[in-house]
This record gives structure tokens, sequence and C-alpha cells, in this order.
């Protein structure tokens, strides 16, 4: 199986998960890492499982507004208009028999409602993906670094990935 993983990463946590992320998927599949900024704009047919990850900003997935935000406090944004939140805006539909799954990444707050990969999930779901459930991953504050155990949890969720869609 084909799979791809799709991230994006102002401060570079959300990197490092997926970088982990797809060494856990690759247990299963044939992986692809891509920045979303080089990610294709339609999913190729034979691809069985896209993973779409990125930061949680204002509860939700980041805008242009929230990226110049990040940038303001140091983040790596480009003002290129292409988060995933764009990215996935600009898909047509999935692809027959392509899984989706999303993670983000978000601050350690307990109480703090929001995240990310919901948001992806829903917006998959209406393009036709048959989506799986999704994960957060944690960060100290908005800089980051990722909490202790969070690359293992990680690799471990994108193993998961592939067990459930080969069982
Ligand atoms: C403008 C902005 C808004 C944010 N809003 C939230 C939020 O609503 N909830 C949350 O848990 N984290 C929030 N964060 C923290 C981000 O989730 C954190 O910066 C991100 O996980 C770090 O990932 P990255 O290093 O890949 O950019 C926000 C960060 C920024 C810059």
């Amino acid at each position: 199986m084909r799979a791809l993983v799709i991230y994006e990463s102002m401060f570079g946590n959300t990197g490092k998960v997926a970088s982990a992320v797809a060494d856990g998927v690759a247990d299963g599949a044939d992986v692809t890492l891509l920045n979303v900024v080089d990610a294709p704009v339609q999913i190729p047919g034979d691809v069985g499982l896209l993973v779409v990850g990125g930061p949680t900003h204002a509860f939700s997935m980041s805008r242009i507004s929230t990226g110049r935000s990040a940038a303001r406090r140091g983040g790596a944004y480009t003002d290129l208009p292409e988060g995933v939140r764009e990215w996935l805006d600009g898909l047509k539909s999935a692809p027959s028999d392509c899984a989706f799954a999303a993670f983000d990444t978000r601050v350690d707050m307990p109480l703090l409602p929001g995240a990310a990969s919901h948001a992806a999930s829903r917006r998959a779901r209406k393009l036709g993906f048959t989506v799986l459930e999704p994960a957060s991953f944690l960060v100290k504050g908005y800089e980051g670094p990722l909490v202790s155990g969070q690359l293992e949890r990680a690799r471990d969720w994108g193993h998961g990935l592939t067990e459930q869609l080969a069982g």
C-alpha cells in the first residue's frame, strides 16, 4: 500500500511528529513524507492512506492570520496561502478506497478546547474519505518543545493506522 504523510509546521514540532508518524506507517506501507507546500493538488489513485497533520491554531486548523501571528513569535511562516486547511479545501474528492487520518499538535493544557485534527477529519469526511480516529500530540507552550514521550506515541499511532487497514 502507498501512503502519504502531509504536514504543516511553524516551530518544527509538528514536523518532528510527522516524521515519527511516517516511521510508524512505514512498518506497513510505502510512505512519502511531504511538507504541505510540496503536496500534490490531487491524491494519486494508488494512495491507500492519507495522513495529514498541522498545529492547532485558535482551536482549529491554522489560517493565514494565525500563521502570521506564529511568524511574529519567530515561527517559519512564509506567507504562502498553503496550510493544511487551504490544501484540504483545494482537494476535489477522495480516491476510491483511500483512508484518512489526521493528527495535530496542541499545547499541554487539558481544559483548552479544539483540535486541528478534528476540523481536518470533518473536511475529509465531506470529501468522501474513510476517516480513522485522529490524534493530538502535546507541546509545552506555543513554540514547544514536545512533551516527553510524544514522538514514541506518534510512531505507535502511525504503526497502528496501517494495522487497522490490514485487519
Ligand atoms: C496563533 C496561534 C494560535 C494558537 N492557538 C492554539 C489553540 O487554540 N490551542 C492549542 O492547543 N494551541 C494553540 N497554539 C499553539 C500551537 O498549537 C503550537 O504552536 C503548535 O502545536 C506548535 O507546532 P509547530 O511547532 O509545528 O508550529 C497556537 C499557536 C499560535 C501561534
